[in-house]
């Protein structure tokens, strides 16, 4: 089949489009047919090696992290799935593989399709909504009424957290550029804080959670927006102790971690906020909860460019810009 591979990491590298053998099937495993796949910094991140502590892949690897496709096979214990599915998936860390044409994945990462999405917008779903839920339903417990800020709310998942947010009652306030101030209005933010014209920590208080995808100084500016007992969840770094020991990240890895966070912790200790850091897992069973929430109209998909396979390199470049409105998709069947 093919596929696009890394043989080693490099900056802004370019992927090599090669032929190799089909996945391996396993038996708890659905083969996918991989019609789209979303394309999302951590493709980039991973190419250029800043993974590879945390992610240690043997290369030759197949990038890729979201895919949208139809079952060709399954492996003997599989119950949920049968040829001829239209599902999703964030394949597991250590399994992924999207931008080729089939994967095989454990049907506990699986969920059916959204069946009022076409596959590109489907592609454009599962890792981005999979973290906006791990951290406002699972992490941080977001309650109707209450206060969150989600930074960054036209990119790949702050246009779904809004929505998610909103679903669960919270008022919303979010960042963006002017550009994108009517988009992420359209999504539900209550609030939205164009950081070309206005500083964020001065406009905004007493917020119960923050969802950080930025750098170290938004993480920082954004304790002064959150209430004593608040909670600032960041999914863009610095890593935690209880994510490296959770990860299985040996002794050393745990202290290099303890080391990054410290000053954030510190900080947010002094000021009564818990800092936590996520990151991401595959998880059929909320993507399924998900599913519900596309089909009946509560979270719509933002996709801003599509590009068919052999230009998948391009489509890493567009998302590198950061610029992105919502999510960008490669075509592969
Ligand atoms: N830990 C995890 O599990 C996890 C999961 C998913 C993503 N992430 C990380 O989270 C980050 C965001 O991911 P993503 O997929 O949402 O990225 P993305 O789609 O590439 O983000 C692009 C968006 O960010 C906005 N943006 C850039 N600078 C901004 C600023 N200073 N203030 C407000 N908005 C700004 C841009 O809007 P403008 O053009 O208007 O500036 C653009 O719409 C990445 O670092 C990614 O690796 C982590």
């Amino acid at each position: 089949m093919k596929a696009f591979l890394i043989d080693r990491y490099k900056k802004g590298a370019a992927l090599r489009l090669g032929e190799i053998s089909a996945p391996e099937l396993r038996e708890n495993d659905v083969m996918i047919e991989v019609h789209a796949a979303g394309v999302n910094p951590l493709d980039t991140k991973i190419r250029d090696g800043e993974f590879k502590l945390i992610l240690p892949y043997s290369l030759p690897l197949v990038l890729g992290n979201e895919v949208a496709g139809i079952v060709v096979r399954v492996g003997a214990n599989v119950r949920r799935f049968k040829p001829g599915d239209a599902v999703y998936a964030r394949p597991a860390q250590d399994r992924i593989g999207t931008f080729a044409e089939y994967i095989a994945i454990d049907e506990a990462d699986v969920a059916i399709k959204p069946n009022n999405l076409t596959m590109e917008e489907a592609a454009s779903i599962p890792l981005v909504a999979l973290t906006a839920w791990q951290v406002l339903v699972e992490r941080a417990n977001l309650q109707k009424g209450q206060k969150v800020l989600i930074h960054a709310g036209s990119g790949g998942v702050g246009t779904i957290a809004i929505q998610l947010a909103k679903h669960l009652g919270a008022y919303v306030a979010t960042t963006t550029s002017t550009a994108n101030i009517a988009l992420v209005k359209s999504l539900g933010a209550d609030v939205v804080v164009d950081y070309k014209k206005d500083d964020f920590e001065k406009v905004l208080q007493g917020y119960d959670v923050v969802l950080n995808s930025l750098g170290k100084d938004t993480l920082e500016k954004s304790l002064t927006v959150l209430k004593p007992g608040g909670k600032l969840i960041s999914i863009s770094g610095p890593p935690d102790p209880d994510f490296a020991r959770q990860n299985g990240s040996g002794w050393l890895l745990q202290q290099v971690m303890r080391l990054l966070s410290g000053g954030i912790r510190r900080k947010s200790k002094r000021r009564g906020i818990s800092y936590s850091f996520l990151f991401m897992t595959a998880n059929g069973g909320q993507l399924g909860q998900i599913t519900s929430l596309i089909e009946t109209g509560v979270i719509r998909p933002i996709v801003d460019r599509v590009f068919p396979f052999e230009k998948t390199n391009e489509a890493l470049d567009y998302v590198e810009t950061g610029r992105a409105k919502g999510k960008v998709v490669v075509t592969v069947k």
